[in-house]
């Protein structure tokens, strides 16, 4: 396996999916800078992974916050090749409710905001630094891997504003990439399943065992390791564009 001599940015880098790509890109010796709000933890992470891993206190939905971490990601001695956007929040709420009450209207624009904005911005800030660096092998520039979600196929009840927001990127996945053909940066999407990360952790062991028992095979919940190693892939195969993977263990959610 080659090392990655360049700098990449996470965002929601500092939990979760996002933690475990920040861990296995250093692992494989990639600059980090993690993109999050949470600068606690992410303060923390970068402390611990030490050598050229940096913090930048970020908002995805805002443009000025995430041309500041790029402009810090492409100051490093090396190019900016990779970006993973992993940020995203979760909303769950009836079209409906049962009182004949309409889904709020705020948070359904937030959770488009984060999820799918975000996303954009970050690819779209993130690819035009990419842009202004030299060819690498094949002409290409960089690639980005944006994270979705199984929501965006098979959302369940409750989910309209988080598959609005999945969909969205998976929408976006194909046009970005003939996009960015011209300046050789690719861009993937993952649709991942149920993995287990801090947000499923608050779960009972008991909802998380009834959770991995509907997967039909591996029979247990995905591992943030196994999203990292996805990302990883999608960075080192040079020929895949424009698609969305779903890493799920075969699972199609029920309506419920
Ligand atoms: N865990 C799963 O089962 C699963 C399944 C499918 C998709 N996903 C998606 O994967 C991504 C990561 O999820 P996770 O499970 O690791 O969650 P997580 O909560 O552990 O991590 C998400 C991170 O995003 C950060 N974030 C939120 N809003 C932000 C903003 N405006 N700007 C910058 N950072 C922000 C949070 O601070 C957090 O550190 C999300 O987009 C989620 O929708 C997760």
């Amino acid at each position: 396996m080659k090392d990655f001599d360049v700098a990449a940015v996470v965002s929601g880098g500092a939990s979760g999916l996002g933690e475990a790509t920040t861990r296995a890109l250093v692992a494989r010796g990639a600059a980090v800078t993690i993109l999050d709000l949470q600068e606690d933890k992410g303060a923390e992470l970068a402390a611990e992974l030490g050598g050229h891993t940096t913090f930048v206190r970020t908002d995805v939905t805002d443009p000025a916050s995430v041309q500041a971490a790029v402009d810090e990601a492409t100051a490093k001695d090396r190019p900016l090749r990779i970006a993973v956007n992993c940020a995203g929040i979760g909303w769950a709420q009836r079209t409906v409710g049962k009182d004949n009450a309409p889904h709020d209207f705020d948070p359904f624009v937030r959770t488009v905001m984060v999820n799918l904005v975000g996303t954009f911005n970050v690819l779209r800030l993130a690819a035009a630094a990419m842009a202004a660096t030299e060819p690498g092998e094949d002409g290409e520039r960089g690639v980005v891997v944006n994270t979705a979600s199984i929501a965006a196929y098979d959302g369940q009840i409750g989910q309209v504003a988080y598959s609005a927001s999945k969909g969205g990127i998976v929408g976006m996945t194909l046009p970005a990439a003939r996009d960015l053909a011209n300046v050789g940066v690719r861009v993937c999407t993952i649709a991942p399943g149920l993995v287990d990360t801090p947000l499923l952790g608050s779960l009972p062991e008991e909802a998380r065992q009834s959770l991995a028992g509907g997967i039909p095979f591996p029979k247990r919940l995905g591992r943030p390791e196994d999203f990292a190693e996805l990302a990883l892939d999608i960075v080192e195969h040079g020929y895949l564009n424009g698609e969305v993977v779903r890493m799920d263990g075969a699972l199609r959610m029920a309506p419920r």
